[in-house]
């Protein structure tokens, strides 16, 4: 990825406004988790978590973003993943290409993803923390046979492997802790959400790595979008280039990279199982000159038959459904299938299960 390729140059809607500086003191709301990672093990939250409930609950309400620390996933775990990530990416395209992704199973390597005609300056490498798991075999809303997404793992670095294992098991304990506090904040049982990830959750961790960019105001590292599932939990390195859409006046804040800390961010699914009491925020990332970057984040997603609703217990007649279900399952490979094949449309989106008003109150 030497020299800027037309095709990278980002539409100007995407483009980062040359004349603006990012504000540093970011203000997004940062989260110490040490009373709930005391808590023992697999057990479900008890009392006496009340400060910290309401401040996940307005941090995700003002911001839809927050950063965590003592979250309890072990530092190391995430070095070695990162060392053995920055050897799989230093490799040649032939060798990473190996492990590409193909249409039956979209694990594994590929150089970024094309949204609108705009390619990403940065390259991947995902795979799935359930492996195998299950997926509808067909886009079409009528199909109900399944297939199975399965990893794809280099040769070469052999630890990376082992490593990704790893350090996938620590950070799923955390997402299903701030599922809880999340559950918790909306008024519901701290295990409210669990029925949805149980046995065939569809959870992937992405390896991002954004190469150096020698022209970094004619790209981005990662378009604006929003994260399509139930909750991100990101790792990212000391070189920043995070920007997350502020709720109150729409200015872009750079998440500055606080040391051992993780990203928190609500994802459409959320929004929708919350009838919109907490939004899914649009986020970006801005490429550097100098240096790479590198992050991971870790997509929390329910199981592909999941319906996705309104929550019942949140709907009510003066606050009526804002969505019809959807399910997850094919929302996914829709998004995957369209990416894959370049299809310049507007990708799937959950504003596309958005009911009219007339009837959301009905
Ligand atoms: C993503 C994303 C942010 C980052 O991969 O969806 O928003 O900091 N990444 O890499
Ligand atoms: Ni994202």
């Amino acid at each position: 990825m030497g020299e800027v390729d037309p095709a990278f140059i980002q539409d100007i809607q995407h483009r980062p406004k040359a004349a603006s500086s990012p504000v540093q003191a970011d203000g997004i709301p940062l989260i110490d988790l040490s009373a709930v990672v005391e808590t023992a093990g697999s057990q479900s939250l008890g009392g006496g978590l009340d400060g910290l409930v309401a401040d996940v609950g307005r941090a995700s309400k003002e911001w839809g973003f927050f950063q965590v620390i003592n979250h309890g996933v072990p530092p190391e775990k995430l070095r070695r993943v990162e060392e053995a990530a920055r050897e799989f990416f230093r490799q040649p395209l032939e060798e990473k290409r190996k492990v590409r992704r193909d249409e039956a199973s979209p694990l594994g390597y590929y150089e970024s993803e094309h949204t609108k005609n705009v390619r990403d300056w940065k390259e991947v490498f995902d795979f799935l923390v359930q492996d195998p798991t299950l997926m509808p075999a067909s886009y079409l809303p009528d199909d109900n046979e399944a297939t199975e997404w399965s990893n794809k793992w280099p040769d070469y670095p052999p630890e990376l492997r082992e490593a990704c294992e790893d350090y996938k098991e620590e950070v799923e304990k955390l997402a299903f802790k701030l599922l809880e506090l999340i559950a918790l904040s909306l008024g519901l049982p701290s295990d409210r959400f669990h029925g949805f990830f149980k046995d065939q959750q569809t959870t992937f961790v992405r390896l991002n790595y954004y190469p150096p960019c020698p022209a970094p105001h004619l790209a981005l590292g990662v378009g604006r979008h929003k994260d399509a599932g139930a909750l991100t939990v990101l790792a990212q390195d000391n070189v920043g280039g995070l920007e997350v859409k502020r709720k109150s006046d729409g200015e872009w804040i750079r998440v500055k990279p606080t040391p051992n800390a993780y990203i928190i961010n609500v994802g459409d699914i959320i929004q929708v199982w919350s009838n919109d009491e907490y939004e899914s925020v649009e986020h970006r990332v801005i490429v550097n000159s100098e240096k790479e970057r590198f992050s991971v984040p870790f997509f929390f997603n329910p199981a592909h038959h999941v319906m996705v609703a309104p929550l019942q217990e949140l709907v009510s007649e003066q606050s009526p459904a804002m969505y019809s279900p959807y399910s997850w399952g094919k929302f996914l490979i829709t998004r995957k299938r369209s990416n894959f094949m370049k299809l310049d449309v507007e990708n799937i989106q959950v504003h596309h299960f958005r009911l009219p008003p007339s009837q959301a109150d009905s």
